[in-house]
Protein backbone atom coordinates (compact mmCIF):
# COMPACT_ATOMS: atom_id res chain seq x y z
CA UNK A 1 0.00 0.00 0.00
CA UNK A 2 1.89 3.14 -1.33
CA UNK A 3 0.26 6.78 0.16
CA UNK A 4 0.69 9.91 -1.71
CA UNK A 5 0.45 12.85 0.21
CA UNK A 6 -1.09 16.21 -1.51
CA UNK A 7 -1.16 19.23 -0.27
CA UNK A 8 -4.64 19.85 -0.51
CA UNK A 9 -8.03 18.97 -2.47
CA UNK A 10 -6.48 20.28 -5.77
CA UNK A 11 -3.08 18.72 -5.62
CA UNK A 12 -4.88 15.45 -4.69
CA UNK A 13 -7.13 15.56 -7.76
CA UNK A 14 -4.17 16.92 -10.28
CA UNK A 15 -2.04 13.89 -8.47
CA UNK A 16 -4.85 11.08 -8.91
CA UNK A 17 -5.17 12.64 -12.84
CA UNK A 18 -1.51 12.00 -13.37
CA UNK A 19 -1.89 8.37 -12.43
CA UNK A 20 -4.96 7.93 -14.67
CA UNK A 21 -3.45 9.77 -17.39
CA UNK A 22 -0.68 7.26 -17.19
CA UNK A 23 -2.08 4.18 -16.97
CA UNK A 24 -4.20 5.42 -20.68
CA UNK A 25 -0.73 6.63 -21.90
CA UNK A 26 0.44 3.13 -21.13
CA UNK A 27 -2.06 1.30 -22.28
CA UNK A 28 -4.27 3.47 -24.49
CA UNK A 29 -6.76 0.15 -24.70
CA UNK A 30 -7.12 -0.38 -20.72
CA UNK A 31 -10.04 -0.76 -18.53
CA UNK A 32 -10.59 1.45 -16.03
CA UNK A 33 -13.07 0.80 -13.28
CA UNK A 34 -14.66 4.48 -12.35
CA UNK A 35 -16.15 6.12 -9.10
CA UNK A 36 -18.97 9.26 -8.59
CA UNK A 37 -19.02 10.87 -5.20
CA UNK A 38 -17.41 14.15 -4.68
CA UNK A 39 -13.84 13.51 -4.53
CA UNK A 40 -13.18 12.63 -8.05
CA UNK A 41 -14.66 15.59 -9.49
CA UNK A 42 -10.88 17.59 -9.25
CA UNK A 43 -9.11 14.59 -10.87
CA UNK A 44 -12.05 14.07 -13.87
CA UNK A 45 -11.95 17.85 -14.61
CA UNK A 46 -7.64 17.75 -14.88
CA UNK A 47 -8.50 14.51 -17.05
CA UNK A 48 -11.02 16.52 -19.33
CA UNK A 49 -8.15 19.53 -19.06
CA UNK A 50 -5.74 17.36 -20.50
CA UNK A 51 -8.14 16.03 -23.10
CA UNK A 52 -8.76 19.56 -24.45
CA UNK A 53 -5.19 20.49 -24.69
CA UNK A 54 -4.12 17.16 -26.78
CA UNK A 55 -3.17 15.35 -24.24
CA UNK A 56 -4.86 12.43 -23.63
CA UNK A 57 -6.71 10.40 -25.96
CA UNK A 58 -9.70 8.20 -24.59
CA UNK A 59 -10.90 6.79 -27.41
CA UNK A 60 -9.64 2.95 -27.00
CA UNK A 61 -10.69 2.83 -23.30
CA UNK A 62 -13.60 0.73 -21.90
CA UNK A 63 -14.89 2.12 -18.21
CA UNK A 64 -16.62 0.20 -15.69
CA UNK A 65 -18.40 2.26 -13.13
CA UNK A 66 -18.52 0.65 -9.43
CA UNK A 67 -22.27 1.33 -9.05
CA UNK A 68 -25.94 3.05 -9.98
CA UNK A 69 -28.93 3.40 -8.06
CA UNK A 70 -32.01 1.14 -8.85
CA UNK A 71 -34.95 2.79 -10.45
CA UNK A 72 -33.49 6.03 -11.85
CA UNK A 73 -33.83 6.66 -15.14
CA UNK A 74 -30.66 7.55 -17.02
CA UNK A 75 -31.56 11.53 -17.62
CA UNK A 76 -32.31 11.72 -14.06
CA UNK A 77 -29.92 13.94 -12.56
CA UNK A 78 -29.01 11.91 -9.44
CA UNK A 79 -28.25 8.80 -11.36
CA UNK A 80 -24.70 7.87 -11.42
CA UNK A 81 -25.00 7.45 -15.39
CA UNK A 82 -25.91 11.10 -15.66
CA UNK A 83 -23.14 12.21 -13.51
CA UNK A 84 -20.42 10.13 -15.69
CA UNK A 85 -21.63 11.95 -18.56
CA UNK A 86 -21.49 15.19 -16.70
CA UNK A 87 -18.03 14.80 -15.36
CA UNK A 88 -16.51 13.41 -17.98
CA UNK A 89 -17.86 11.01 -20.81
CA UNK A 90 -19.82 14.03 -22.13
CA UNK A 91 -16.78 15.74 -22.55
CA UNK A 92 -14.19 13.72 -23.83
CA UNK A 93 -13.97 11.12 -26.84
CA UNK A 94 -14.81 7.87 -25.19
CA UNK A 95 -16.60 5.52 -27.34
CA UNK A 96 -20.19 5.31 -25.76
CA UNK A 97 -20.65 2.09 -26.53
CA UNK A 98 -17.99 1.01 -24.16
CA UNK A 99 -18.80 3.22 -20.80
CA UNK A 100 -20.73 0.48 -18.68
CA UNK A 101 -22.97 1.02 -15.57
CA UNK A 102 -24.91 -1.04 -13.69
CA UNK A 103 -28.42 -0.86 -15.48
CA UNK A 104 -30.46 0.86 -12.83
CA UNK A 105 -33.68 0.66 -14.81
CA UNK A 106 -33.30 -2.97 -14.69
CA UNK A 107 -36.26 -4.15 -12.25
CA UNK A 108 -35.23 -7.96 -11.93
CA UNK A 109 -32.32 -7.39 -9.54
CA UNK A 110 -30.95 -10.74 -10.00
CA UNK A 111 -30.89 -9.95 -13.52
CA UNK A 112 -29.08 -6.84 -13.10
CA UNK A 113 -26.73 -8.34 -11.44
CA UNK A 114 -25.54 -11.26 -13.44
CA UNK A 115 -25.75 -8.81 -16.68
CA UNK A 116 -23.23 -6.42 -14.85
CA UNK A 117 -20.74 -9.36 -14.29
CA UNK A 118 -20.97 -10.64 -17.54
CA UNK A 119 -20.28 -7.30 -19.07
CA UNK A 120 -16.85 -6.85 -16.57
CA UNK A 121 -15.87 -10.56 -17.74
CA UNK A 122 -16.15 -9.91 -21.40
CA UNK A 123 -13.96 -7.02 -20.97
CA UNK A 124 -11.27 -8.77 -19.74
CA UNK A 125 -10.54 -7.68 -16.32
CA UNK A 126 -9.97 -3.83 -14.53
CA UNK A 127 -7.05 -2.21 -15.17
CA UNK A 128 -7.19 0.53 -12.46
CA UNK A 129 -10.07 0.88 -10.43
CA UNK A 130 -10.89 4.13 -9.15
CA UNK A 131 -12.14 4.45 -5.62
CA UNK A 132 -13.68 7.08 -2.96
CA UNK A 133 -13.72 6.36 0.63
CA UNK A 134 -17.25 6.80 2.29
CA UNK A 135 -17.33 7.65 6.09
CA UNK A 136 -17.69 4.48 7.49
CA UNK A 137 -15.25 3.13 5.00
CA UNK A 138 -18.12 1.86 2.58
CA UNK A 139 -15.99 1.14 -1.28
CA UNK A 140 -19.00 1.61 -3.98
CA UNK A 141 -22.21 0.34 -2.09
CA UNK A 142 -20.61 -1.98 0.17
CA UNK A 143 -21.65 -0.85 3.36
CA UNK A 144 -20.55 -1.83 7.03
CA UNK A 145 -21.61 -5.67 7.06
CA UNK A 146 -20.72 -9.10 8.73
CA UNK A 147 -19.63 -10.30 5.52
CA UNK A 148 -17.82 -9.07 2.16
CA UNK A 149 -20.17 -9.65 -1.06
CA UNK A 150 -18.00 -11.15 -4.05
CA UNK A 151 -19.63 -9.73 -6.76
CA UNK A 152 -22.24 -7.48 -8.22
CA UNK A 153 -25.17 -7.09 -6.01
CA UNK A 154 -28.64 -5.33 -4.93
CA UNK A 155 -28.13 -3.36 -1.69
CA UNK A 156 -31.07 -1.69 0.68
CA UNK A 157 -30.14 1.29 0.62
CA UNK A 158 -30.05 2.34 4.96
CA UNK A 159 -32.49 4.68 6.01
CA UNK A 160 -29.60 6.82 7.06
CA UNK A 161 -29.10 7.30 3.31
CA UNK A 162 -32.30 7.54 2.05
CA UNK A 163 -32.95 10.36 4.20
CA UNK A 164 -29.45 11.95 3.37
CA UNK A 165 -30.49 11.67 -0.15
CA UNK A 166 -33.53 13.20 0.21
CA UNK A 167 -32.45 16.51 -0.46
CA UNK A 168 -31.64 15.48 -4.03
CA UNK A 169 -35.57 14.81 -4.49
CA UNK A 170 -39.05 16.26 -4.82
CA UNK A 171 -39.91 13.87 -1.87
CA UNK A 172 -38.85 11.06 0.51
CA UNK A 173 -40.64 8.55 -1.76
CA UNK A 174 -38.75 9.66 -5.36
CA UNK A 175 -35.21 8.82 -3.23
CA UNK A 176 -34.01 5.36 -4.44
CA UNK A 177 -34.51 2.43 -1.71
CA UNK A 178 -31.67 0.48 -3.33
CA UNK A 179 -28.75 0.44 -5.32
CA UNK A 180 -26.52 -2.18 -7.40
CA UNK A 181 -22.75 -2.14 -6.85
CA UNK A 182 -20.02 -4.28 -7.81
CA UNK A 183 -18.89 -6.14 -4.75
CA UNK A 184 -15.93 -6.53 -2.78
CA UNK A 185 -14.12 -9.38 -4.87
CA UNK A 186 -14.49 -7.86 -8.26
CA UNK A 187 -13.00 -4.79 -6.91
CA UNK A 188 -10.07 -6.84 -5.32
CA UNK A 189 -9.58 -8.49 -8.78
CA UNK A 190 -8.54 -5.03 -10.20
CA UNK A 191 -4.81 -4.75 -11.32
CA UNK A 192 -4.16 -1.83 -9.51
CA UNK A 193 -6.40 0.37 -7.45
CA UNK A 194 -6.34 3.74 -6.56
CA UNK A 195 -7.95 5.42 -3.71
CA UNK A 196 -8.51 9.14 -3.48
CA UNK A 197 -9.48 11.10 -0.45
CA UNK A 198 -10.08 14.41 1.00
CA UNK A 199 -10.80 16.37 4.07
CA UNK A 200 -10.61 16.27 7.60
CA UNK A 201 -13.67 14.88 8.10
CA UNK A 202 -12.35 11.61 6.05
CA UNK A 203 -9.22 11.63 8.86
CA UNK A 204 -10.41 8.75 11.25
CA UNK A 205 -11.58 6.51 8.48
CA UNK A 206 -8.56 6.61 6.75
CA UNK A 207 -7.07 5.59 9.89
CA UNK A 208 -8.92 2.75 10.65
CA UNK A 209 -9.59 1.68 7.25
CA UNK A 210 -5.52 1.48 6.06
CA UNK A 211 -4.16 0.79 9.40
CA UNK A 212 -6.84 -0.48 11.83
CA UNK A 213 -7.87 -4.28 11.94
CA UNK A 214 -9.22 -5.83 8.57
CA UNK A 215 -12.64 -6.55 8.84
CA UNK A 216 -15.72 -6.53 6.55
CA UNK A 217 -17.35 -3.71 9.43
CA UNK A 218 -14.74 -1.77 7.65
CA UNK A 219 -15.18 -2.49 3.93
CA UNK A 220 -12.57 -0.44 2.46
CA UNK A 221 -10.02 -2.44 4.92
CA UNK A 222 -10.36 -5.38 2.54
CA UNK A 223 -7.56 -3.27 0.13
CA UNK A 224 -4.96 -3.39 2.69
CA UNK A 225 -4.56 -7.35 1.16
CA UNK A 226 -4.62 -5.85 -2.01
CA UNK A 227 -1.06 -6.09 -3.74
CA UNK A 228 -1.12 -2.90 -5.57
CA UNK A 229 -3.00 -0.13 -3.64
CA UNK A 230 -2.10 3.52 -4.02
CA UNK A 231 -3.62 5.82 -1.90
CA UNK A 232 -3.39 9.71 -3.25
CA UNK A 233 -5.16 11.81 0.06
CA UNK A 234 -4.51 15.10 1.49
CA UNK A 235 -2.86 16.53 4.09
CA UNK A 236 -6.40 17.02 6.10
CA UNK A 237 -7.54 13.04 5.10
CA UNK A 238 -3.95 12.48 6.37
CA UNK A 239 -3.97 14.41 9.81
CA UNK A 240 -4.25 11.06 11.69
CA UNK A 241 -1.82 8.75 10.76
C1 LIG B 1 -19.23 6.29 -5.65
C2 LIG B 1 -19.19 5.37 -4.54
C3 LIG B 1 -19.02 5.76 -3.12
C4 LIG B 1 -18.18 7.02 -2.88
C5 LIG B 1 -18.08 7.32 -1.38
C6 LIG B 1 -17.31 8.60 -1.11
O1 LIG B 1 -19.41 5.64 -6.89
O2 LIG B 1 -19.33 4.23 -4.82
O3 LIG B 1 -18.46 4.68 -2.41
O4 LIG B 1 -16.91 6.84 -3.43
O5 LIG B 1 -19.36 7.45 -0.84
O6 LIG B 1 -18.06 9.67 -1.60
P1 LIG B 1 -17.50 11.16 -1.65
O7 LIG B 1 -16.40 11.17 -2.65
O8 LIG B 1 -18.67 11.99 -2.11
O9 LIG B 1 -17.03 11.46 -0.26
Amino acid sequence: MRIIRAKDYEDMSRKAANIISAQIIMKPECVLGLATGSTPIGAYNCLVDWYQKGDLDFSKITTVNLDEYKGLTRDNEQSYYYFMHEHLFGKVNVDPGRTFLPDGMEPDSEKACADYNKIIAATGGVDLQLLGLGHNGHIGFNEPSEEFKGETHCVDLTQSTIKANQRFFASIEEVPKQAYTMGIKTIMQARKILVVVSGEDKAAIVKEAFFGKITPKVQASVLQLHQDVTIVADEAALSLV
